[in-house]
């Protein structure tokens, strides 16, 4: 049993939602002297990289993914020796960095768009940017229909009959990367924040980077999901190639992952030799808790990824979904994040889940996220899951911030049940099962062949190995106890109490 290859091709990584995760100055924002003060946190729970979510300047009209400066941080935030004080810290304490970096748009406050704004049409300023003329008579039509991802059109007026392309929000527009000057920065970015010392770097809206350079309309039926002109190009690549020869020029085996949203066919391209380490698998999240969609889609994402000896990079939870416990129930939950780190590959848990926060229902006025207003109020957004962290059991903010500081989500009552220093000394807690699932798979899993091989389970079930011996991975995902004794003599983790050697519906058990 070998773990070769470079640190991230089994890591556990987890996402620091930082404007939810620990507010030092009381301004109500999660920051980066906050994150850096828990980092002793992460440590203890034995993850081996934090993935920061963006920390630039931004205006929040998409919680930071709309950035303005990609090579600054904003002030309420930190500042870049807080992040390199934070780099050093996690360096100390065994842990890497991965950042966040949001190339496929820009702010409408970034100074390239302000400039496109003033330049006018037919400007060079606007080449930066995907910007037509509009439809019908005057331009008073979008130039076609494509959807934005948040609702409604994806193009803004610039008020004098062209039009500017926003994938996501309207302050948000898209950049056009074969403009000469938007592909240097790029780059220029990339090299600023490895230059500063991360190990790796996630890019956000992987695949949305080039777009079919005519505009085609959707073709008639399509739906969200299906392959659209602006998703996952062939041209998209050459994009990917170029900056893994930057990560590759720096030591470290840094690494590149690919905020990807499709299945196997859809990840494998950025999995090339040439390309990233790792492409977000989003799909598992939507899969039903029946064992066949489950043997399915983890044998076709295994046979995928090794075709160009990757590994998935499987994601538990994050920022853009609703909360674990919300998707699979507590208990399914707690099964299910046994259930991944078993499989090969590398698995990503999102902050917060592995304390149980349930979704929060936030009313009307208390949502930020532009999806609630974009698309009319029919989709209430991803803030209820990110509420910020409860630390302690002390009332609002229960140690999220200084006392008497205001969150930026309100945290609803009762949130104290799920704080930290409630769990962290209950061996009950999901604190403590994900602690253990963590370190133990580290000694038991980790480095262990990256074939699943499946073993005969009763209906409801999974069970598998990876190769021919080692521990069994069992998931009971029906009601009924199942007897453990077939897959091992000895339990070593179980994400419910296993009694009698029998393990409860809704739940996972690793053997030995
Ligand atoms: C993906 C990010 O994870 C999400 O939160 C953001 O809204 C979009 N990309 C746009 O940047």
């Amino acid at each position: 049993m070998t773990d070769t290859g470079p640190w991230w091709r089994e890591a556990v990584t987890y996402e620091v939602y930082l404007r939810s995760f620990v507010d030092a100055d009381g301004d109500g924002l999660g920051d980066l002297a906050g994150a850096r003060s828990r980092l002793p946190y992460l440590a203890d729970l034995g993850v081996d990289a934090v993935w920061l979510t963006p920390f630039y300047p931004s205006p929040d009209h998409d919680a930071g993914y709309d950035v303005s400066d990609h090579r600054e941080v904003d002030p309420r935030l930190g500042s870049l020796a807080e992040v390199d004080g934070l780099i050093d810290d996690a360096h100390r304490l065994g842990l890497r960095v991965v950042v966040d970096l949001v190339l496929n748009h820009v702010s409408s406050a970034h100074p390239w768009f302000v400039a496109a704004r003033a330049a006018g049409p037919g400007s060079p300023e606007r080449d930066r940017f995907h910007v037509r003329p509009g439809r019908g008579v005057a331009g008073e039509l979008p130039p076609n229909g494509w959807p934005s991802i948040f609702g409604g059109s994806a193009w803004a007026p610039f008020g004098d009959g062209e039009w500017y392309l926003h994938l996501f929000d309207t302050e948000q527009p898209d950049l056009r990367h074969e403009h000469p000057e938007v592909a240097a920065d790029a780059v220029a970015t990339l090299r600023f924040w490895l230059d500063r010392g991360v190990d790796g770097v996630r890019f956000d809206a992987a695949g949305s980077l080039t777009k079919d350079p005519t505009y085609p309309e959707l073709p008639a039926g399509w739906r969200p999901g299906d392959p659209a002109p602006y998703s996952d190009r062939e041209d998209v690549h050459e994009i990917y190639r170029r900056w893994a020869r930057q990560l590759a020029a720096y030591p470290g085996d840094r690494l590149g992952v690919a905020e990807t949203w499709g299945g196997p066919e859809v990840i494998e391209p950025y999995l090339r030799p040439d390309e990233l380490g790792q492409a977000f698998a989003m799909d598992p999240l939507y899969w039903p808790l029946r064992p066949e969609p489950w043997r399915a889609g983890v044998d076709a994402l295994l046979a995928a990824t090794a075709r160009h000896d990757r590994l998935p990079a499987w994601v538990y939870g994050s920022h853009d979904v609703s909360r674990a416990v919300q998707r699979w129930g507590r208990d399914g939950a707690r099964a299910m994040v046994l259930l991944m780190l078993a499989l090969p590959g590398a698995v990503y848990l999102y902050a917060g889940d592995e304390l149980g926060l349930p979704e929060v229902a936030l009313a009307d006025d208390e949502i930020r996220d532009p999806v609630f207003r974009r698309s009319g109020g029919t989709d209430r957004g991803r803030d209820g899951a990110r509420v910020p962290l409860p630390w302690t059991t002390q009332p609002v903010p229960y140690g999220f911030g200084p006392d008497g500081s205001t969150p930026w989500l309100p945290q609803p009552a009762g949130w104290g049940d799920f704080a930290v220093a409630r769990q962290v000394d209950d061996p009950a807690s999901t604190l403590a099962l994900t602690r253990a699932a963590v370190s133990l798979r580290g000694t038991h899993w980790r480095g262990r062949p990256a074939q699943v091989s499946w073993l005969e389970a009763p209906a409801d079930c999974l069970a598998f190995r990876r190769g021919t011996d080692g521990p069994s991975c069992l998931v009971n995902l029906g009601d009924t106890p199942i007897d453990v004794r077939p897959y091992g003599d000895r339990v070593l983790l179980a994400s419910a109490p296993v009694d009698g050697l029998m393990l409860p519906g809704r739940s996972t058990a690793w053997l030995c």
